[in-house]
């Protein structure tokens, strides 16, 4: 498992996914999962979280963005 479990993860607390290790750089982030905090992560990951684990470029098309939160929305 690379990263962690997504089901359920908008309104979640960051980084709280059980039995998942994390990086000091999430294990420090307080806030829960808002669609803006989402977006902001999902444009540029390691810009918004310095440090962070996540091997990912981002996604810089905003119209991808929101679809992609939208089906993030529906693993409730
Ligand atoms: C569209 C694709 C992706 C989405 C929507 C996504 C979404 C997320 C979200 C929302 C988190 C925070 C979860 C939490 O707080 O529990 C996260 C963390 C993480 N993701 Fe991704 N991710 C994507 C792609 C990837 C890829 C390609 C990788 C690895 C190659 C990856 C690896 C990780 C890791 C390791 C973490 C934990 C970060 C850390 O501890 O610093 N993700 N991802």
């Amino acid at each position: 498992m690379v990263g962690p479990n997504l089901w359920g993860v908008v309104g979640r607390e960051a980084g709280s996914a059980e039995g998942f290790f994390y990086s000091p750089a999430f294990e420090e982030l307080t806030h829960d999962w808002t669609i803006a905090e989402l977006d902001a992560f999902l444009k540029s990951p390691a810009e918004r979280v310095p440090g962070t684990f996540m091997a990912f470029g981002g996604i810089k098309d905003e119209q991808q963005r929101q679809d992609l939160i939208c089906f993030l929305q529906q693993l409730n």
